[in-house]
């Protein structure tokens, strides 16, 4: 496995793979645990070469503090790319990433106006700036996006879209602990206590998924809310039941086939996100 530190690097690291390999993608923030990992493998069983990224993206942070308290550990994730049979690792700085302050901005509508772009102004511009040089760089004929993002996934196919990128985006199940907690590089900041609590997150979805037989989506979101404030330790920050591919609220099960629950909820001052399709 070659780390490449730098872009020129990474050329050469590319280049020494032959002509035109089919190449697998996962960009990562590092912390990296099994959740990545499925995302690596799958890679690795559909590509020739597989390249993963480790960048804590600055600007895709809105909050200062979780910024400064990511979890940060190369070694360790050297090691588990190392494993799954990763080929390349690009980890740069943030001076080789940003040598000037980046000004792109992205318009990705109503799609990035609900949920997490509510609640994180700037987010997705970040995301989608370091993820289309990312795309630039590596050119990959694949890459690998986990669903426990649900949103992200959609911003990302929206800017593949957009700009009409030669890439197939593959979208890949959420990966849980043994407790049914979504695994997330954030878990390891919750105290003991939080982390006993955290498994409800995932129950209540999973109860609200149930019901809708019983409810219309109004009211199942009113009656899961009702649940999440129940948790102790937490504050809700949304629940939204939307339209899986334009990410908007539904109003009746029968307008949209294909639906999901997405939380955003804080539990003690950890942010967690999860979701379920419904
Ligand atoms: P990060 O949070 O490190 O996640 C990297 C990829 O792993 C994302 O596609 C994310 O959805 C996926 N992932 C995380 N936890 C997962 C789980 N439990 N099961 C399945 N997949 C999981 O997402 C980012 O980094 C950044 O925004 C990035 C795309 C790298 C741009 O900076």
């Amino acid at each position: 496995m070659i780390l490449c530190r730098t872009k020129n690097e990474l050329q050469d690291a590319l280049k020494a793979q032959g002509a035109n390999p089919i190449i697998g993608f996962v960009p990562t923030m590092g912390a990296l645990h099994e959740g990545h990992l499925s995302l690596v493998r799958q890679a690795r069983r559909e590509n020739e070469v597989v390249v993963a990224s480790v960048f804590v993206n600055p600007i895709q942070f809105n909050n200062p503090e979780d910024l400064e308290k990511y979890p940060r550990d190369l070694d360790h994730d050297l090691s588990m790319l190392k494993e799954v049979g990763c080929d390349i690792v690009f980890a740069p700085d943030n001076a080789e990433m940003y040598p000037e302050k980046p000004t792109e901005t992205y318009n990705f509508g109503s799609l990035e106006t609900v949920m997490e772009g509510q609640f994180r102004p700037g987010h997705f511009n970040g995301v989608a700036i370091v993820v289309k040089r990312l795309f630039d760089l590596i050119n990959p004929s694949s890459a690998y996006f986990g669903e426990k993002d649900f949103q992200q996934l959609a911003i990302i196919r929206a800017l593949v879209e957009q700009k009409n990128l030669p890439v197939e985006i593959v979208g890949c199940p959420i990966v849980r602990e043994k407790d049914d907690l979504a695994m997330s590089s954030r878990n390891v900041r919750l105290s003991d206590e939080d982390r006993r609590i955290a498994p409800q997150i995932y129950k209540v979805l999973r109860d609200g998924r149930d019901l809708i037989d019983v409810f219309a989506p109004q009211q199942l979101k009113s009656f899961m809310e009702d649940q999440f404030q129940k948790i102790p330790r937490t504050k809700l920050e949304y629940l939204e039941i939307v339209n899986a591919k334009t990410l908007q609220p539904i109003e009746n099960w029968n307008d949209c086939p294909k639906r999901v629950a997405c939380v955003a909820i804080w539990l003690g001052d950890v942010r967690l996100i999860d979701n379920v399709k419904i």
